[in-house]
């Protein structure tokens, strides 16, 4: 990475580069002295723009889809909800953008200044894995790990907490599933100068109190969720006291608070229109990455926890696809088999917490109090999936599978020990089903080329490594008395 920095401030307006190919070009000026001799890489190998390369603006899918979503309802009246009934949680601006029918919207200057810090993030071959697995795919991953939190999640994180600077606002609140959103919150909050709370799931704070001291390095607050400081989290801790809890717990909490106090307000890290939207920061990069080095996309593929990282890879191809006519990738998202809303889940109206204080979206779910069992992959332990991925599923867009952990942490340790990353435990989802896909062109002969969103690294996830090298991982068995029990609880009009 530093080494490909070094090119990028280096570059200056230069347009892209392609690094390990022949079109290096001149991007080191004749005053500084001959770069390092390089490991001769494959051609192709990684692909960066400059830095002035930085998308502009965020796409809005919903502009495109010839049959729009349905609209969130009020949880009380079970009417269409009204911006202000949305004031309490977010400011303004991110309202507008929630319902926004715009095409395109700007990314303000400020979020692009920060936005430097670790983008145009890197697209890069993944050569030695295809080696690996004798697949005459090109396997290529757009990596997010290489921003501050380690993942995709400040995309969002930044421009959230930037509208609510913008609006005056001091403190917000939020949960966390994999800490990876807490992480990015308490870090764009240090930058803007925000008080931070934030509801880290049990089970998450347990596995992984680094990524709680890494909040607290920025300034934040955090609790475990469930906890005694709020009525939801009581309320759950009398019937379970030892619960792994679950993000629809940890919103319920952070929403209560949000809703009882004037001055605060609450961010989201998934799920939402906005939250998508941002995202789509990564899809816009990689097109123009793509486009540099000539290559199209058969195949997408991204893990699903609330559908942010895979919508923001995906949804700029979708409209390729679909107004552009340009491209036909065949578009896949993969989602745990603990915790499967889109492959098992119902299409209906239903809380986007537990204790049944948000309101009322049309998605897959596997019912609000359903509580999935805790996987390491915490950020992928959501009952629900985005309205917006929900509703392109159902038109028919996207393809959806679900695998179990074991098999994610095969593909983790092939990926790890060929490309030397070490991956989330949400990504490898995303890994396991690319290397399903590259076996299957090993069979056909087929050389499709195959791009997958690897969302962050597994730094401060290496308790999962230590179970899986140890043998001690197991595929958490899924039932379905569960789910039926918990759909059975569904919201209905009074
Ligand atoms: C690294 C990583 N990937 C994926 C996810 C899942 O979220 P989403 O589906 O919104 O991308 C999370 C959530 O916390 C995460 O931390």
């Amino acid at each position: 990475m530093a080494e490909s920095l070094a090119l990028l401030s280096s570059s200056g307006n230069l347009q892209s580069h392609v690094q390990g190919n022949h079109r290096r070009l001149g991007c080191f000026p004749a005053t500084r002295s001959p770069p390092p001799r390089r490991l001769k890489l494959p051609a192709k190998s990684r692909v960066f723009a400059a830095s002035d390369e930085i998308p502009r603006r965020w796409y809005n899918l919903i502009a495109d889809l010839p049959v729009k979503p349905p609209p969130p309802l009020h949880p009380k009246t079970f009417e269409p909800i009204s911006p202000e009934d949305l004031s309490p949680l977010f400011p303004d601006e991110l309202i507008k953008q929630e319902t926004t029918l715009e095409r395109f919207i700007d990314i303000p200057e400020e979020v692009i200044d920060v936005y430097k810090l670790w983008r145009p993030t890197p697209l890069i071959r993944a050569k030695r894995l295809e080696k690996l697995l004798d697949t005459p795919a090109r396997i290529y991953y757009k990596y997010e790990g290489v921003s501050p939190a380690g993942s995709h999640k400040p995309n969002t994180a930044v421009p959230q907490v930037w509208y609510n600077a913008q609006q005056g606002v001091k403190n917000v609140v939020t949960e966390t599933g994999a800490g990876q959103w807490g992480c990015s919150l308490a870090f764009a909050c240090s930058l803007f100068g925000l008080n931070c709370e934030v509801w880290q799931v049990r089970a998450s704070y347990d596995q992984k109190p680094y990524r709680k001291l890494m909040m607290q390095t920025w300034g934040a607050k955090v609790h475990p969720s469930p906890s005694t400081i709020t009525e939801a989290g009581r309320r759950i801790l009398e019937t379970d006291a030892s619960t792994p809890g679950s993000l629809g717990i940890a919103i319920s909490e952070a929403v209560e608070v949000a809703a009882a106090n004037p001055d605060t307000k609450y961010c989201l890290g998934s799920v939402l229109n906005h939250v998508l939207l941002h995202q789509t920061v990564i899809g816009e990069e990689c097109i123009m990455q793509l486009e540099a080095i000539g290559e199209c996309p058969d195949v997408i593929i991204g893990c699903t926890g609330g559908g942010s990282n895979f919508a923001g890879l995906a949804f700029p191809f979708l409209r390729e696809k679909l107004v552009g006519g340009k491209m036909n990738p065949v578009i896949r998202a993969v989602e745990p088999e603990a915790c499967p809303s889109l492959t098992k889940g119902v299409y209906a109206y239903d809380y986007g917490d537990t204790a049944g204080m948000t309101p009322l979206m049309k998605m897959h779910t596997l019912g609000h109090d359903f509580i999935p069992d805790p996987i390491h992959a915490g950020g992928l332990r959501y009952h629900g999936m985005a309205p917006l991925v929900s509703h392109v599923y159902e038109s028919g867009l996207i393809e959806t599978l679900a695998i179990a952990q074991t098999e994610c942490f095969q593909g983790a340790i092939q990926f790890a020990r060929s490309e030397g990353l070490i991956p989330a435990p949400e990504p490898t989802h995303a890994i396991a089903a690319t290397i399903r896909e590259a076996r299957r062109c090993r069979e056909t002969g087929e050389s499709k080329v195959i791009l997958m969103a690897m969302c962050g690294h597994g730094h401060f996830d290496l308790p999962a490594y230590d179970k899986y090298l140890n043998g001690e991982l197991v595929d958490l068995s899924f039932s379905e008395d569960r789910i039926r029990a918990s759909v059975a609880a569904f919201p209905r009009p009074s």
